[in-house]
């Protein structure tokens, strides 16, 4: 079982995966506080919904090393272990990092190291990349550079707008994210370097993805 908490700024679908997750079992973890930039976002009436405890920390008039100073704070009056980034939207400085080394987690809307920062949805049907995806990575000072955990690989359509391929990812990160968390709690995750090791799964040998599906020549 591992404390959560998970820091959002708008509407919190991946908070709610991570809601339903745990509530089906599924999860092995608790959130122990959810913690906004923002008054009002609908994250916040989700936790509510569950019963969830949440506290808004505005950023306005802060510096970004004051700022994390306060949700160090906030954090350990609820015995946050494992800090979950679900779409917040700040940049986070070491005072927290220093507080949760490798312990903070980030999701991120494209199969990093390629499409950091934001708007990666056009980027990447302006780019003509074929695939796409979601990244679950560890936080560290950079911004979406820390050490990977899991990705999600979805297709790019020769149709696709920015929003089509938002939510073919969303999907994806609605997974994932809980997938990580779940790898954490189990003590599974082995940092070597810049590589995150998942101890225990079978290599899956001679696997492949092809977009768009081509005639196979391999016989
Ligand atoms: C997602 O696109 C995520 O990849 C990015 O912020 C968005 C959060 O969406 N980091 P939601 O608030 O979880 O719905």
């Amino acid at each position: 079982m591992v404390n959560l908490g998970v820091l959002v700024s708008g509407s919190g679908s991946n908070l709610q995966a991570i809601i339903d997750n745990i509530e089906a079992g599924r999860l092995d973890a608790r959130i122990r506080v959810v913690v906004s930039n923002i008054p009002g976002v609908y994250a916040l009436e989700r936790a509510g919904k569950h019963g969830i405890p949440s506290v808004v920390v505005p950023h306005k008039g802060l510096r970004r090393k004051e700022y994390d100073g306060q949700l160090v704070q906030v954090l350990g009056a609820h015995q946050v272990e494992l800090v979950i980034l679900a779409g917040f939207m700040r940049i986070i400085t070491p005072v927290l990092l220093r507080a949760y080394p490798m312990r903070v987690m980030n999701i991120h809307p494209a199969l990093l190291p390629a499409f950091p920062g934001t708007h990666v949805w056009q980027a990447e049907v302006d780019s003509g990349v074929k695939f796409a995806g979601c990244t679950v990575h560890f936080v560290d000072e950079g911004t979406d550079t820390g050490p990977i955990i899991i990705q999600a690989v979805v297709p790019v359509y020769d149709d696709d707008t920015a929003d089509t391929l938002n939510a073919r990812i969303l999907k994806q990160e609605h997974k994932i994210f809980s997938q990580a968390i779940q790898l954490y709690a189990e003590g599974r995750l082995e940092i070597r370097g810049r590589r995150v090791l998942a101890k225990g799964f079978p290599q899956a040998q001679d696997s492949f993805l092809i977009n768009p599906p081509a005639k196979m020549f391999d016989e």
